[in-house]
């Protein structure tokens, strides 16, 4: 049970997540909301019964464990601002050791440990979370990284947190977040690129608007979870869909002439890439 905790930004991951943890029966016994706008926090108040501060003032940052769920580029400047409080210098939290070491877990994409240690200050316990936007709708996948060794209930509280929205992981090396990036962060987009491409497709092959849409969606999903009840790995579910000389393979040999697989290769390769740069301007401030 968390006893408290605070949301730093109250959008749409931070609804999604409180929203995860309201329906499983895990909200904390206090929480606290810093966001600048009035009517986040009014939804905050009513749905989910939260003091709602605007800015990161002292009484806001009372709470044993802290959300970061503010842009990336809003990150320094928040981190900054509750580094500023007197309870980072001398917290309430009995549990800590040190001046001002709470729980914090960031879901900011591409901002790495040491840069909100360097606002922040060192003495807090870090996780780092990559969420998906799936999370939205409670079907996410996050992968989580500590870059410490974290006592058994940090770590459950996090990971508790992230299970309301989805499923996750741990990765035991920071550098990992770039290819969790690269994969199931940017991931949602290059699905629904295929998406858009297998009902433009659909409908040059003359199918309505409408039932393009029905058959990519469900083709996509059916093929998603049949991959995940199956036994068998991708490779040998696709070979079983595809007879010699078929409909399947005649599509299969157009994507293999195109070198399908060096394509999606070199495009995860480029996002993780990506993602790394975009961490080392961040380290550089
Ligand atoms: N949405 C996703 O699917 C997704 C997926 C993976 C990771 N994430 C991460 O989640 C984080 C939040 O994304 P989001 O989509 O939830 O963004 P969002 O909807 O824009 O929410 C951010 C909220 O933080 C508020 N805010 C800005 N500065 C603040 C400050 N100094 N103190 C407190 N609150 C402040 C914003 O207010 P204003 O609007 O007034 O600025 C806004 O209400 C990002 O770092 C993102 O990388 C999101």
């Amino acid at each position: 049970m968390i006893e408290s905790l605070t949301f730093f930004g109250g959008g749409n991951m931070a609804s999604a997540l409180m929203g995860g943890m309201q329906k499983a029966k895990r909200s904390p016994e206090t929480l606290r909301l810093v966001d600048p706008d009035a009517r986040v926090r009014q939804i905050w108040s009513d749905r989910y019964g939260a003091a709602c501060f605007p800015n990161p003032e002292e009484a806001a940052c009372r709470s044993e464990y802290w959300v970061l769920a503010v842009k990336p580029q809003q990150m320094r400047d928040l981190c900054l601002s509750i580094a500023a409080q007197e309870i980072c210098l001398h917290p309430e939290d009995p549990r800590s050791e040190q001046p001002g070491s709470h729980g914090v877990i960031s879901v900011a994409a591409g901002v790495r440990i040491a840069s909100l240690a360097q606002w922040l200050g060192a003495s807090h316990r870090y996780i780092r979370c990559m969420p998906n936007t799936p999370a939205l709708i409670g079907r996410g996948v996050t992968a989580l990284y500590a870059d410490q060794p974290l006592d058994d209930r940090d770590k459950t509280i996090a990971q508790s947190i992230m299970d309301g929205v989805g499923k996750s992981l741990w990765v035991l090396e920071e550098v990992a977040m770039d290819a969790v990036t690269a994969v199931s962060g940017s991931g949602p987009a290059y699905v629904f690129r295929m998406m858009e491409a297998m009902q433009d497709a659909a409908q040059d092959l003359g199918l309505s608007a409408a039932d393009a849409r029905l058959l990519v969606i469900e083709t996509l999903r059916g093929a998603s979870e049949l991959a995940e009840q199956s036994a068998l790995p991708p490779a040998q579910l696709r070979e079983q869909v595809t007879s010699k000389g078929g409909t399947t393979a005649a599509a299969l040999a157009v994507f293999e002439a195109e070198d399908f697989s060096g394509l999606i290769k070199r495009a995860l390769s480029r996002a993780a890439a990506r993602s790394a740069e975009l961490a080392r301007h961040d380290e550089a401030k």
